[in-house]
């Protein structure tokens, strides 16, 4: 889709369909919509005398120009309550509207800049939060599906209408939202791409093809070297599977120094089966998707390859399945990883912590001065925080904050758990130095107490996106399946870092 700003007047554009918005409790028309309803002798008035058009948040009317106006169409989209109105919702609303005109065949759209001048929402945030919406509540995954359905069409172009003094930071924000959302859609393509096609090889792969396209350095460590590494606990649960593990090591190097300001960490499981401590099969192909933190930190890369900010930035993603076999780790092995300490395998279904291990001790051995890891850990941090939040773990408060900034900037919530170290007690084993699960309570804060014990004093934050990294159903600019949390908020944190 091509996103572009114009100058001209919002009754002049010629496109498919126009969107001009209205705010629930307003009396009539305000802005462009009153130039439109001019334009349409009075119809936008009287719907809202009417009460047909009400204001609220979502709400979606359409009007046919019938030739008073060169836009084919007119759609006035409810932003709910004005003191009430954010980006986020912006981002929703937009999204929402994109799909529903998308279903009815219009592929070409203009829109103002929704929100813009409310609640200190200025022009900038305004056109970057509506090409956000846009590109990604119109995203599809249909790379698999042979029949072209006849009635599909995406959508094709989508013009920001403002005024010639805006138009500079109109086309900045176009330019930052498009690539904030074309890295979580990348992402997204990669979580939702089932195991046989995305294994830890195909990662590698893509990893190679992104350091090509965008002028990264990358490294892809194959076994033998995990093994000279002493990467014990990433091997364990790789001896399972058929396919070879990968280490992929990604550099972005946006200052002149040699060192790594901050090191990404991503879960790369391609596929959790469980391994010999085996999950149900009902809904088990949803752990398809535990490579999604993995996905993120390369997207994440991705992002800042583009924007350039002056930071140094190292992305790594430890890759294999989890599967039973003859082969595979069993329950009470003992397994020793990168940094020397030895873990109890009392579940081999907590192997995100196992292959983490190993690649925070990695990140810690590059000299990163801090250290962000994004994983689909447990089960239970979806449990406690639900779909709506992804939980914060780590042992640095200033990291903490900025990173949730970050987050509610991205629209990407986040929420922060304790720490606290009798917490640890849960994980003591008797006959190694830590054992990988802590019983049944907090779950989600006994496996970050597991992981910090292989960053040390580094100032670390765990991000757990069990609960955000996918969704059933389509919401705002949420579509079914992955979501691309945390890709954008990753982005705007290492942004904030360069504008200091
Ligand atoms: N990948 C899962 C966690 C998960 C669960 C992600 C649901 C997304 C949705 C992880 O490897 C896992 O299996 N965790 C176990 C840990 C337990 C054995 C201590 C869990 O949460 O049940
Ligand atoms: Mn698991
Ligand atoms: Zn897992």
């Amino acid at each position: 889709m091509e996103i572009r700003a114009v100058t001209d007047d919002i009754v002049n554009v010629k496109t498919g369909a126009v969107i001009v918005n209205h705010f629930k409790g307003v009396k009539r028309p305000e802005g462009a919509a009153a130039a439109v309803d001019e334009a349409l002798d009075g119809a936008i008035s009287r719907l809202i005398k009417q009460g047909d058009i009400n204001g609220k948040l979502n709400e979606i009317t359409l009007l046919h120009s019938l030739g008073k106006l060169p836009a084919e169409r007119i759609v006035i989209i409810g932003l709910g309550k004005k003191r009430e109105l954010t980006v986020d919702k912006v981002r929703g609303a937009v999204a929402e509207t994109c799909r529903w005109l998308r279903q009815k065949g219009v592929t070409n759209l203009a829109t103002i800049l929704q929100g813009a001048g409310i609640n200190k929402i200025n022009t900038e945030s305004a056109a970057q939060a509506v090409t956000e919406g846009a590109l990604l509540g119109l995203y599809t995954f249909r790379r698999h599906i042979t029949k072209e359905e006849n009635n599909f069409k995406q959508v094709k172009e989508l013009l920001l209408v403002g005024n010639e003094k805006e138009k500079p930071s109109i086309e900045r924000a176009i330019n930052r939202g498009q690539i904030m959302s074309e890295a979580a859609n990348w992402a997204r393509d990669m979580i939702n791409e089932p195991g046989n096609y995305m294994t830890p090889g195909h990662m590698a792969d893509a990893a190679r093809k992104m350091a090509g396209d965008y002028n990264l350095k990358v490294e892809v460590l194959e076994k033998e070297q995990m093994m000279e590494l002493g990467m014990g606990a990433l091997l364990g649960v790789a001896q399972g599977s058929q396919q070879p593990p990968k280490f992929i090591v990604l550099q972005y190097k946006g200052s002149s120094s040699d060192e790594v300001d901050v090191a990404l960490v991503g879960k790369g499981i391609t596929f959790d089966s469980g391994g010999i401590s085996i999950k149900p099969s009902e809904r088990m192909s949803e752990m398809k998707g535990d490579m999604a933190g993995g996905a993120s930190v390369m997207a994440a890369l991705i992002a800042l390859a583009r924007l350039k900010p002056d930071v140094n930035v190292t992305a790594i993603v430890p890759a294999t399945e989890n599967l039973p076999s003859g082969t595979a780790l069993k329950p009470g092995d003992i397994l020793t990883a990168m940094n020397g300490k030895t873990i109890e395998v009392l579940n081999t279904d907590a192997e995100g912590r196992l292959i983490l291990a190993d690649a925070l001790s990695y990140a810690k051995k590059l000299g990163a001065k801090s250290i962000i890891d994004v994983a689909t850990l447990t089960g239970a941090c979806q449990v406690a925080l639900g779909n709506v939040c992804t939980g914060a773990f780590g042992n640095n408060q200033e990291l903490a904050s900025r990173i949730i900034a970050a987050g509610n900037e991205a629209g990407e919530l986040i929420w922060q758990m304790p720490m606290y170290d009798e917490y640890k007690e849960q994980l003591k084993s008797d006959i190694a130095d830590i054992k990988n699960v802590g019983g049944r309570y907090g779950g989600a804060i006994t496996a970050a107490k597991f992981l910090e014990e292989f960053v040390d004093k580094t100032p670390w934050i765990h991000l757990d996106i069990a609960g955000t990294s996918d969704t059933d159903k389509e919401k705002g600019y949420l579509v079914k399946g992955a979501t691309g949390v945390p890709v954008r908020t990753l982005a705007n944190f290492i942004l904030s870092m360069s504008k200091q």
